[in-house]
């Protein structure tokens, strides 16, 4: 992984606000779910303007030179034949020799498509991969799920020497056809079971920890940092406990609880971004103050219905000239706080009257907008 930049909705909410409504003590949030607040979209932000807007901060560093694919991972797709990816394409200005193309698996898709990424630059370490990773993560209003929405994206690069991250050959993967959580094609909220989406999620992390091991990977006490998908960042917590204990490792709470508190920074405020989490995980992990030159990182990534992959990753020498901690910073300040009749109002903007034609209201700081549909045709351009 050579570069990684994020974007995210241009508002945020404080869950105390959210717990309000729901009858909820504040803390369940804060310490139950260990989330403080999370991005809204407006109504003129999706998967395009806010994939598109991670991505333009690579491409404003290095150039689009050697870029001859492009790979989508979301699962809050926007047409059911037209890649999310093609669109982007378009605003960023990429030219036409790059392939297109978009990924599901929920949010597990994203590694796929690195994997794949990394199997392109084998074959021709001349060639970029541009990985975009962009989610809205959207429940039903007053649910137990409605806390842990968010939304979110991130843009990678995938390169021969990279800057960042030097990605290990043995990797895990597992498979489970489960029905934790799913969004039928009908509906503009996911449907989940809770609870078996938790257990879900930790069979198939530990399942393909397994796998790793099975294939060449190192065992979990020579592994320093680990970063996983976060619905919610209590998740990590309970999945490496559950992880630790398959593994028979001595390390003590407080310890355990050191290999995985520097990922969640990001997370806690932007809530799940679904495909991007546990890149946005890594990404909080390379911003934090530790010098992390040599360090082996896990990335542990999971995918209701349900997929999971576990591989690791070597922190490359000199990744901090590569980082953006300020403007990173500066993107969570920057979103305007929202109270709950606001933030209903952008909820109710997901479901239109009449989807084949609808304008949005110009609310968005971000480079590019989403300015609507014009017969079934989705809008989008640059803001400026
Ligand atoms: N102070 C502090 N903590 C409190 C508290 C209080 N006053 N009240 C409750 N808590 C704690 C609880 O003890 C619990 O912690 P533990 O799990 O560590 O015991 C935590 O707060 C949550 O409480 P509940 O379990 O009672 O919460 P809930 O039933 O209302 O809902 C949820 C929690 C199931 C995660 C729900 O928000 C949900 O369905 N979310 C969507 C599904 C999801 O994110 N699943 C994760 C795995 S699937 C996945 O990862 C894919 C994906 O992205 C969706």
């Amino acid at each position: 992984m050579d570069d990684l930049a994020f974007a995210t909705g241009s508002f945020r909410i404080d869950l105390a606000v959210l717990a309000a409504r729901l009858g909820a003590d504040p803390e369940k949030y804060y310490r139950g779910l260990g989330q403080s607040e999370m991005s809204v979209v407006a109504e003129d932000e999706d998967i395009v303007t806010m994939g598109a807007a991670a991505a333009q901060q690579i491409l404003d560093r290095s150039g689009g030179a050697g870029v001859r694919t492009l790979m989508f991972a979301t699962e809050t797709g926007i047409d059911q034949s037209k890649a999310a990816g093609v669109y982007a394409h378009r605003l960023l200005g990429l030219g036409p020799n790059v392939r297109v193309v978009e990924l599901k698996q929920a949010c597990y898709s994203a590694t796929a498509a690195m994997q794949f990424a990394v199997a392109l630059v084998a074959r021709d370490p001349s060639e970029k991969v541009l990985v975009i990773a962009s989610d809205i993560a959207r429940y039903q209003l007053d649910s137990a799920a409605e806390p842990t929405q968010g939304a979110g994206a991130v843009a990678f690069t995938v390169a021969a020497n990279p800057a960042l991250l030097e990605l290990h050959p043995a990797n895990g993967v597992y498979t489970d056809d489960v029905m934790d959580f799913w969004r039928p094609n009908h509906s503009t909220t996911a449907i989940v079971d809770g609870k078996s989406s938790i257990t879900a999620y930790l069979d198939a992390v530990a399942g393909a920890f397994d796998d790793y091991l099975a294939h060449g990977g190192v065992p979990f006490e020579q592994i320093d940092r680990f970063c996983y998908h976060q619905p919610f960042t209590k998740m990590a917590v309970k999945a490496h406990r559950h992880l630790a204990a398959r593994a028979g490792s001595e390390l003590d709470p407080a310890a355990l609880q050191a290999q995985i508190e520097p990922t969640m920074g990001y997370n806690r405020r932007i809530g799940n971004s679904y495909t991007a989490s546990v890149y946005l995980a890594l990404l909080a992990l390379l911003d934090g103050d530790e010098d992390l030159t040599g360090k082996r990182v896990a990335i542990a990534s999971y995918g209701s219905g349900a997929v999971a992959e576990f591989l690791t990753g070597t922190v490359a020498d000199g990744y901090r000239a590569g980082l953006r901690r300020a403007e990173n910073e500066e993107r969570l300040t920057g979103r305007t706080p929202v109270d709950d009749a606001a933030y209903l109002a952008l909820q109710r903007t997901a479901a239109r009257p009449d989807p084949s034609n609808f304008e949005t209201a110009r609310q968005t700081p971000s480079p590019f907008r989403f300015g609507g549909v014009r017969q079934d045709q989705r809008v989008y351009e640059p803001t400026a």
